[in-house]
C-alpha cells in the first residue's frame, strides 16, 4: 500500500506514525515532510500548495490513499483536484472546508440550524464606521475575527474598546489580506476550552477521544498565543454529562445540517468547544486534524486509521467500529527560540536517539543536515507518552524531555499538571 500524508508538522508525523503502526510495510511518503519523516519515511519535496504537482505525483506513484494535514490546500480545493482526477484523499472539499476557511459561513451555518455559539456580528471593508460602532455594544472584552484564514493570529481578545477599534482598522487595513475582507464580532464566552475531532463521513459523525491543547506560550496560560504548546488525552472536563450536551446539542444538529444543507462533508471536523458547566459552545470549526491535538489523540486509537479514513470517504462510517486505548496521553511541545515571535534555525538537537522506546517523538520544525537534525524553526519537536494515569505519563515526559537538548529550547513545565 502506498499513503501519501500532506504536511510538515507534529500532526503530520502523529498521522503517518499511525499508519505505520498498522501497516508495517506501507511506502508512506509526506510532502514535504520534516527532518523526522526523512528519516522515517519517503519526503517529497512538494510544497502544500502545489495541488496539481501533489496530484501529478499520486497519479504517477499510485498513490492509494492521500491524507491532508493542514487547512491551507483544504481551503484551496486539494480535494476537488484529487477527486476530478479520480485519486482517492481523505479531507473535506472545498465547499466544505469554508468551515475553517470562513468564521462568517460557519457562524451563519451554526445560527441557521441552532447550534450553540457566540453571538456575533460581521461587518465587511465598506463598514469600518458601523464595525467600530457595534463593537462598543459588546460587554468587554470584546472578540475581534478576521474571517479568513490568518495563521492563527487572526483573532483579538480586546480588553478595551480602543484595542477593538485598533484591531477593526489594522485587519480592515488590509493586514490579513484577503482574510480581512470581513470581520466577525463576537461575545466573549467564559469557561474551560476542549477540542474535539471528529470523523465524518456525510452521513454519521463519530467523536474521536476528546482532548486538551495549550495554546499560551509561557506556564499558567501567560505569554503569546501560539500553535500549541502540549496537551493531553481524554480532557475530564467533558464528563459523561458534558458528553451527553454535546452529543444532543451539537454534534446531532450538526450532521443534520449538513444533510439538510447538501453539504457532503467527509474528513476529520474539529470542534473547538467552550464549556460552561455543563453547557458546551461551539468556538469554531477546523476542517483538519488539531496540532497538538493529534500527537495526544492518535496514539490512543487501537483500529486501523487506514481502514478508518476510508469508511469516511466512501460512507461507511456507521458500520465501522473505533476502539481506543483506555490510557491516557501527554505531549510535549518543544520550541525554537524566539518562538512564537521570530524563528531560529540551524541549531544542533541532540539526545533523540536515547528516548526510551515508549516515547513516541514526532518531528515539526526540523531538517536533516548530513548525521545531524537541526531545528527549522516554530514548534520543533513533541514528544507523547500512554500510560495508566496522565501523572504516570506527564512524570515520563518529563524525565524525558530531560535527555534533549538544542540551543534555546523552550517548554511548558504545567503540561496535564
Ligand atoms: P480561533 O482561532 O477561532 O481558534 O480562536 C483562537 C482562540 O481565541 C480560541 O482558542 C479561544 O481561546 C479564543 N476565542 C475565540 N473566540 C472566543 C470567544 N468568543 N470567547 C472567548 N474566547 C474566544
Ligand atoms: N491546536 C489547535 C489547532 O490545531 O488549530
Amino acid at each position: 500500500m502506498k499513503i501519501l500524508v500532506i504536511g510538515n508538522g507534529g500532526r503530520e508525523s502523529a498521522i503517518a506514525h499511525t499508519i505505520r503502526r498498522f501497516h508495517k510495510d506501507a511506502t508512506i511518503y509526506v510532502a514535504p515532510g520534516n527532518g523526522g519523516t526523512d528519516l522515517d519515511y519517503i519526503n517529497v519535496p512538494i510544497k502544500v500548495e502545489a495541488l496539481k504537482e501533489l496530484a501529478d505525483f499520486a497519479e504517477q506513484e499510485q498513490v492509494d490513499l492521500t491524507v491532508v494535514g493542514p487547512e491551507v490546500p483544504l481551503v484551496m480545493g486539494i480535494v476537488d483536484v484529487f477527486n476530478e482526477r479520480g485519486l482517492k484523499i481523505f479531507g473535506p472539499n472545498k465547499e466544505c472546508a469554508q468551515f475553517e476557511g470562513s468564521k462568517y459561513f460557519t457562524k451563519q451555518f451554526l445560527m441557521r440550524n441552532e447550534i450553540p455559539t457566540a453571538q456575533y456580528a460581521s461587518f465587511n471593508r465598506n463598514e469600518v464606521e458601523a464595525c467600530v460602532k457595534a463593537s462598543k455594544h459588546f460587554s468587554l472584552p470584546v472578540v475581534v475575527k478576521a474571517d479568513g484564514l490568518a495563521a492563527g493570529k487572526g483573532v483579538l481578545i480586546c480588553e478595551t474598546y480602543e484595542a477593538a477599534e485598533e484591531g477593526i482598522r489594522e485587519i480592515f487595513s488590509g493586514k490579513f489580506g484577503d482574510a480581512g475582507e470581513l470581520i466577525v464580532l463576537e461575545e466573549f464566552l467564559t469557561g474551560t476550552e476542549a477540542s474535539l475531532l471528529c470523523f465524518v463521513d456525510g452521513e454519521t459523525i463519530v467523536p474521536m477521544e476528546t482532548a486538551r491543547d495549550y495554546k499560551r506560550a509561557l506556564d499558567n496560560d501567560e505569554g503569546l498565543n501560539t500553535g500549541g504548546m502540549g496537551g493531553f488525552s481524554p480532557n475530564p472536563i467533558i464528563n459523561p454529562s458534558v458528553k451527553q450536551n454535546i452529543d444532543t446539542r451539537i454534534l446531532k444538529p450538526i450532521i443534520e445540517g449538513f444533510k439538510k444543507e447538501k453539504l457532503n462533508f467527509k474528513g476529520v471536523l474539529f470542534i473547538g468547544l467552550m464549556i460552561d458547566g455543563k453547557d458546551p459552545k461551539v468556538l469554531e470549526f477546523n476542517v483538519r486534524f488539531g496540532d497538538p491535538e493529534t500527537q495526544s489523540v492518535l496514539p490512543r486509537l487501537k483500529t486501523d486509521l487506514v481502514e478508518i479514513m476510508g469508511a469516511c470517504i466512501e460512507g461507511r462510517l456507521a458500520d465501522t467500529s473505533i476502539e481506543w486505548d483506555e490510557r491516557q496521553s501527554v505531549t510535549l511541545v518543544l520550541a525554537s527560540k524566539g518562538y512564537p515571535e521570530s524563528s531560529h534555525k540551524g541549531d544542533v538537537i541532540n539526545g533523540l536517539d536515547t528516548l526510551e522506546e515508549e516515547t513516541i517523538l514526532c518531528h515539526a520544525g526540523t531538517k536533516r543536515v548530513e548525521d545531524s537534525i537541526q531545528t527549522d524553526g516554530g514548534r520543533v519537536l513533541a514528544i507523547t507518552r500512554l500510560a495508566s494515569s496522565l501523572e504516570e505519563a506527564r512524570a515520563e515526559i518529563y524525565k524525558e524531555v530531560q535527555k534533549i537538548q538544542f540551543d534555546g529550547m523552550q517548554f511548558r513545565t504545567d503540561i496535564a499538571k
